[in-house]
Formats: C-alpha cells, sequence, structure tokens
C-alpha cells in the first residue's frame, strides 16, 4: 500500500499493510486481529508530522474516528470531545463558527485532533495545553480505554508523556477542550496585530484573529498539497543565558524568548537562515525560501535525501551557532 497519500511531505513509501478504522472496537479488532498480532505497528492521524524514510515492514492503522459533542456548558464554558481522527482545522473552524474562544491561534495546522497533543501543538502563542481538558486513549495492552488528565499528559514545548515514558503504549481516541465562552484575545505575538491592522479590523472577534492568523501562514508556510512540507522540521533550541549572551556578541540581531532566569528559546528558522540555507534546493528536495525551518519536497524526492539535508542543516548551525537543532518531525 503506499503511504504517499497519508503523509503531508508527500514521499513514496509502502507499508506491508493498511487498515483505517472508524470506532474504538474497529481498532480493538485490528489489534486482536492474529494476522497483525506479530507486526509492527504505526498509528498514523494526518501524517504531518512525519518523515518516511524507507517502506515500513508491518501495519500502518490509520485513525479516522470521527465526531464533534458538547458534553458539558455553564456560563463561562463549553466542553467539547472530538473524535481523534477529526481534521484539525476544521475541529478549529467548527470552534471560531460555534463562538467558542481559545483556540482560534490554532488555525490551519495540518493533521488530527488525536495527533494534536502528542507534541502539544502551538502556534502563535497558544498551545493546546491552553484548551485542553482530558483525552481518551487505548491502552495497548489491556485494549482499555483509560481518560488522561492535564496533569497526566505532562505537557511541555512540543512534548508529552505520550513522546516519552507511555511512548507507542497508548493511541489517543478522542480529545476534550474546555473552551471559553467569553474570549481573551492572545494577539502578542509576531505579526498577529500587524495583519490585524492590514485587514483593517477595528473590533477584536474569535474570526478576526483566526483569519489573521491563517492569513500569516499561509504567507510564510508551504501548502502541503502544492508542495510536500511537515512544517517546523525542527524545534526551537533552548539554550542557556550565558550562551546567548556570548552570541548575542557576535550575533547582534539574534531574536530570543525569554523561558526562564537561565534559559533562553532561539529560532531555528533564523539560525538556518544565517547559516545559508534559506531557499536552497538541490534536486526535488529544499529548504522552504519564506521560512527556513521548513525543510520541503517539491515532488518526488526521498525522505533519505531530507534527512541527509536535515544532518547538513545540523551540522552547519552547530559550526556556526554551537547549538545543536533537534527534529519536531518523527523519523520512521
Ligand atoms: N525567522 C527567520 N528566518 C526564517 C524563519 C524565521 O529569521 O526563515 C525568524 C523570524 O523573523 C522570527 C522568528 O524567527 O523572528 C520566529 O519565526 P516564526 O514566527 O515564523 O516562528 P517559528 O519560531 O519559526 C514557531 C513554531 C511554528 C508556529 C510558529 C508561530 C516551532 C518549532 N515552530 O515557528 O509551528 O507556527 O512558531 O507560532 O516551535 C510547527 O510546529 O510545525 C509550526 C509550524
Amino acid at each position: 500500500v503506499s503511504l504517499k497519500p497519508y503523509n503531508t511531505f508527500g514521499l513514496e513509501a509502502t507499508a506491508s499493510y493498511f487498515v483505517e478504522v472508524s470506532t474504538v472496537d474497529e481498532l480493538k479488532n485490528v489489534l486482536q486481529n492474529p494476522a497483525f498480532r506479530e507486526e509492527e505497528k504505526l498509528f498514523l492521524g494526518g501524517g504531518s508530522n512525519l518523515l518516511l524514510t524507507k517502506n515500513y515492514e508491518g501495519l500502518v492503522v490509520k485513525i479516522a474516528l470521527k465526531g464533534k459533542e458538547k458534553i458539558f456548558e455553564d456560563e463561562n464554558h463549553v466542553l467539547i470531545q472530538a473524535g481523534a481522527g477529526e481534521i484539525w482545522h476544521q475541529f478549529v473552524m467548527f470552534c471560531v463558527e460555534n463562538h467558542y474562544a481559545g483556540i482560534e491561534n490554532l488555525s490551519l495546522i495540518p493533521g488530527t485532533v488525536g495527533a494534536a497533543p502528542m507534541q502539544n501543538i502551538g502556534a502563535y502563542g497558544v498551545e493546546i495545553k491552553d484548551i485542553f481538558h482530558e483525552l481518551q486513549a487505548l491502552n495497548l495492552e489491556t485494549l482499555e480505554v483509560e481518560t488522561f488528565t492535564l496533569a497526566d499528559c505532562q505537557f511541555g514545548y512540543r512534548e508529552s508523556v505520550f513522546k516519552h515514558t507511555l511512548k507507542g503504549k497508548y493511541v489517543i481516541v478522542s480529545v476534550t477542550f474546555r473552551l471559553n465562552k467569553v474570549p481573551t484575545f492572545k494577539t502578542a505575538y509576531g505579526d498577529i496585530q500587524k495583519t490585524l491592522a492590514e485587514m483593517n479590523v477595528t473590533e477584536l472577534s474569535i474570526k478576526a484573529i483566526s483569519d489573521a492568523v491563517i492569513a500569516i501562514r499561509k504567507s510564510k508556510l508551504p501548502d502541503p498539497v502544492e508542495i510536500g512540507n511537515s512544517g517546523s522540521f525542527f524545534k526551537n533550541p533552548e539554550i542557556p543565558l550565558t550562551q546567548y549572551k556570548n552570541l548575542i556578541e557576535s550575533f547582534p540581531t539574534l531574536p530570543s524568548y525569554p523561558i526562564n532566569e537561565t534559559t533562553v528559546k532561539v529560532p531555528a528558522g533564523w539560525l538556518i537562515e544565517q547559516a545559508g540555507w534559506k531557499g536552497f534546493r538541490d534536486g526535488q528536495i529544499g529548504v522552504h525560501a519564506r521560512q527556513a525551518l521548513v525543510l520541503v519536497n517539491y515532488g518526488g524526492g526521498n525522505g533519505n535525501e531530507i534527512k541527509k539535508l536535515a544532518e547538513k542543516v545540523q551540522q552547519t548551525v552547530l559550526d556556526k551557532f554551537g547549538i545543536k537543532l533537534n527534529p519536531e518531525v518523527n523519523y520512521i
């Protein structure tokens, strides 16, 4: 089975077996099927954070559990439970249309609802943990559905317990979000205010912020339908304040965001651009011309070439700045 339609990099790779599941029972049936018991398994959402470097010798399970349900409401909040297979952006649009606030800054992120908590997706000053209530996940050993609270998930910057101690042990089947009926607008990040002004927005609204975020993303990030990519390829590195102070002696324009008294985060996109990679192209792969943090497949490129390019980028950034970049995407 070709995995090309199932990864936003648009990479050619195959899986030995492929199934799509729409309910928890279907998922359990697949896991209990003796034919697949010994197979390695890869659970797939939107395939938007994935670098396929070779064919997958095992079973790929596409999580297609759908549904959106209001499970609680009071004066200030609603709890909405969404199936893991819901398309993230469609879910955000559903919230925007219903005036449920808190998620609008996360508009137009590729992928699915179920994949979002895995790496605590974030953009424009909001992370999923800010609107997270709880999630349900199938324990792959017991085949019981368990509930995870905010604390259980151990969210960090692009991190959760599901990437660490519980890696490979659970499949997220639904996520419940706690959204606000009274919005608190977050417009501090980057170009949001500038974009709102350009759009002649005089009165802030959930919709206006969502529109602004969509406009910014469209201006910088390639649409995976046109150019294969996985969004940010690397995480923004966190470095010691002492190292940062040394670096700005030589690179006074290095942007930074304080994390705490001893750590600052610096944008990987800036480092990669300064290392000369922005707009680089080698055959069918390259570094996006408008956002250096995004590696791209123009069509027909292969995952190994992208992996090699990523290694070169890492090496030059290490040589120039003494900073190690870690991939955000998962290598398969
Ligand atoms: N920058 C450059 N050159 C570039 C790219 C960025 O100098 O080629 C500089 C920008 O000028 C700016 C800074 O880097 O000063 C930050 O850039 P930007 O606002 O575009 O965001 P980012 O740090 O590159 C992160 C997330 C994105 C998210 C944006 C907006 C990570 C790894 N990436 O990117 O998330 O959309 O902020 O919040 O944290 C993703 O995870 O896939 C993703 C797209």
